[in-house]
């Protein structure tokens, strides 16, 4: 808190297809996990995954480009390979901190609406607002599936292994912050869970916060 200014960190958590997006922090661990490919590194080299997770330069822009290294991504980070070793990446303690770091300084100076896994459990403790977003597995799936161009026939039974993954890793595993507020996007359109998101927002405004 300096000289008055109050920045404002909202954090948005839960599976995959559950209908987030904003500061996308599962496009930092996407793109760890393309590095590692191009590089050859094995996503079970716990100590070569966290040397380049640190020396990755990751740039998210604001109309969703993802940059790794100052090279454009977004569509290379999006294949069902990169998805399956992006997970096993976030599974190592080492590549966590790292991505954290990055996180912590990105909402450094500027407010953020930052999504993920843990930015309510972990990276933000704190947040002003922690909202944790789900859908049910097969409409998540239905959403991924519409997302995905030439979508692999077993897209339900990925998606289920990842989330089995992400929930269950001993290192910041996804679950739900005790002060979030839990939303169930099933069945809503993108303009009605903006609306839910907004009546969060305003009961916490409406407590006589205000940020910039
Ligand atoms: O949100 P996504 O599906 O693009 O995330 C890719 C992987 O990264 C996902 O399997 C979980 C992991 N992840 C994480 O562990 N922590 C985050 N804050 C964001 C993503």
């Amino acid at each position: 808190l300096s000289g008055g200014r109050r920045l404002a960190v909202i954090a948005i958590d839960g599976p995959a297809g559950a209908g987030k997006s904003t500061i996308d922090t599962g496009a930092m661990y996407r793109a760890v996990a393309l590095w590692a490919r191009r590089q050859e590194v094995s996503v079970t080299d716990m100590h070569r995954m966290e040397q380049l997770a640190a020396a990755a330069s990751i740039e998210l822009e604001p109309g969703g480009r993802a940059l790794l290294n100052g090279e454009d991504v977004s569509a290379e980070i999006r294949t069902p390979e990169v998805s399956a070793a992006a997970s096993q990446a976030a599974a190592i303690p080492g590549v966590r901190r790292a991505m954290v770091e990055k996180q912590r300084a990105m909402a450094a100076s500027a407010s953020v609406v930052m999504e993920g896994r843990d930015i309510g459990s972990v990276v933000f403790p704190n947040a002003d607002v922690k909202i944790f977003l789900d859908a049910d597995p097969a409409e998540r799936t239905r959403r991924r599936e519409a997302e995905t161009a030439g979508a692999p026939s077993d897209l339900a039974a990925q998606l289920r292994e990842r989330d089995e993954r992400d929930r269950t890793r001993a290192e910041s595993p996804l679950v739900q912050a005790p002060d979030a507020v839990y939303i169930d996007s099933t069945g809503l359109s993108i303009e009605q869970v903006e609306e839910e998101i907004l009546k969060v927002i305003r009961a916490k405004l409406s407590n006589g916060k205000t940020f910039e």
